[in-house]
């Protein structure tokens, strides 16, 4: 497959399954989970604070690295390679899916997820928090109002929303992931090391079930040897050239 190929296949698919990771928000001056380790943190390794023996250990540690992490999203914006994607889900509409292993929320303000087709976040997101009795799922506080730890409205502790280290994926999501990418007749793999489970296996379905995959990434990745197409590109230009016409 070439790049025509690649951008004639994407316009006429009826069903577009994307998965994104790091690499999409890179362009937002958004730091990776590791490179986000810096000053004061720097003494610290993520496994050592986004895991559930962390949080027993040291809730106020956990948050305030969590509430930092925070404000920087906020202070952060989408760029072109998340508006692309909400862009093309204008197009497709319901056969349109969106699964991003990021927690920075960058895709929904885009405005993914609410043109018509389905966004997941399979790790959770950094601006909402949950009930550690109930389970249930609220925003956090405006950074300027935020206190630590930070309550539910029934006067509970809540935790980040956030999947860690030792977790398990919301179960309906990774569901929900899986049917879409049997499904789809195209797959677009973007921004991801594509090392961490479930990216390599989403796109090893649809592939599984005659559909095409085209990754993007400046660098090969794991995936590449098996994609049907891979563009060596950021996420903004190579949705750029893919969406020319789709
Ligand atoms: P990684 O940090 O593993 O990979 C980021 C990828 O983005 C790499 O393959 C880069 O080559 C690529 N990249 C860099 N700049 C880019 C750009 N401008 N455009 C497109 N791609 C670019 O991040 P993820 O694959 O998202 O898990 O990592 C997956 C999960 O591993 C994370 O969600 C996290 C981590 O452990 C949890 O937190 C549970």
């Amino acid at each position: 497959m070439d790049l025509s190929q690649a951008r004639a296949a994407l316009k006429a698919a009826r069903r577009v399954a994307v998965l994104t990771g790091a690499g999409i928000s890179a362009e937002s001056g958004i730091p990776t989970f590791r490179d986000a380790q810096t000053g004061h943190w720097a003494r610290f390794r993520p496994e050592d604070l986004a895991s559930p023996d962390a949080y027993r250990r040291d809730p106020d540690l956990v948050w305030e690295w969590y509430a930092g992490r925070y404000r920087d999203v906020l202070a952060a914006q989408p760029n072109r390679g998340h508006e692309l994607l909400a862009e093309l889900e204008r197009r497709k509409g319901a056969g349109f899916f969106l699964a991003t292993q990021n927690v920075d929320g960058l895709h929904a303000r885009a405005g993914s997820g609410s043109a018509g087709g389905e966004l997941v976040e399979l790790h959770g997101n950094l601006l909402q928090a949950r009930d550690e009795l109930t389970g249930e799922v609220f925003p956090l506080a405006a950074p300027d109002e935020l206190t630590l730890p930070p309550l539910s409205p029934g006067g509970q502790r809540m935790r980040p929303h956030i999947v860690w280290f030792g977790e398990y994926l919301p179960v309906d999501a990774l569901d929900a992931a899986q049917r879409a990418f049997a499904g789809a007749e195209v797959a677009l793999v973007i921004g991801t090391s594509s090392v961490v489970y479930p990216a390599a296996g989403l796109a090893a379905e649809t592939l599984r079930r005659g559909g095409a995959v085209i990754e993007i990434n400046p660098e090969a990745t794991d995936l590449t040897p098996v994609a049907t197409f891979s563009l060596r590109e950021s996420a903004s230009r190579g949705l750029e050239l893919l969406l020319d016409d789709a």
